[in-house]
């Protein structure tokens, strides 16, 4: 079967990304290949963990030069692995249900516009919750709104603080969520296509 063609966007050090390229190496994710990295920051770490891999990367700051370089690597599946920035409508549309997100919370709670990276923790941990997690989503307009394609729950724990959540939610469901809805969704993906 031809493999999907996969572009992950990042904006930071990318610890998503990294999960995902050890799931193709390990053999979790069989039906998708990475293509392309972009990054709209220069400085983003994540940049020299795809190098690091023989993977292309990208700094694109401009939303039109993004879909250029998307239709010329012929990109299937776009991965928001820590992406800071918000797609437009018509970048949406064009990418429609092939654009999946990773948000660290139990979407509905603790997401939506500025909610993102270690605010999303400090608001788990403000409310009180007992129970938080990570969720993989399609994206549509509505930020974090998308239909959800998987989720995990983690345990908050007595003194938590927000960077130890954090690492907590990565190390138990980020980094084990997406890269098997990345195969999951590459895998649908590739059997619509002819060999
Ligand atoms: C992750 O917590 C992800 O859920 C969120 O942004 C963070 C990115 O971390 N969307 P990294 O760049 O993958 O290390």
């Amino acid at each position: 079967m031809l493999k999907t063609k996969i572009a992950v966007l990042v904006s930071g050090g990318g610890t998503n990304l990294q999960a995902i390229i050890d799931a193709q190496k390990s053999g979790i994710i069989k039906s998708g290949e990475i293509a392309l990295v972009a990054s709209n920051k220069a400085d983003a770490y994540a940049l020299k963990r795809a190098e690091a891999n023989g993977i292309k990367a990208v700094l694109m700051t401009d939303e039109a030069a993004l879909l250029k370089i998307l239709r010329e690597e012929g990109i299937e599946l776009i991965v928001l692995a820590g992406f800071l920035k918000i797609l437009s409508k018509e970048f949406i549309q064009a990418y429609e249900n092939r654009i999946i997100n990773i948000h660290p919370s139990l979407i509905p709670s603790f997401c939506g516009k500025g909610c993102y990276g270690l605010h999303v923790h400090e608001k788990a941990l403000e409310y009180g919750v007992k129970v938080t997690g990570a969720t993989v989503h399609y994206v549509n307009e509505i930020p974090d709104g998308g239909q959800i394609i998987a989720q995990k729950a983690v345990e908050i724990q007595d003194g938590d603080t927000p960077e130890i959540l954090q690492k907590r939610v990565m190390e138990q469901a980020e980094w084990i969520l997406l890269p098997r809805a990345v195969e999951e969704i590459s895998r649908k993906l590739a059997k619509g296509k002819i060999e």
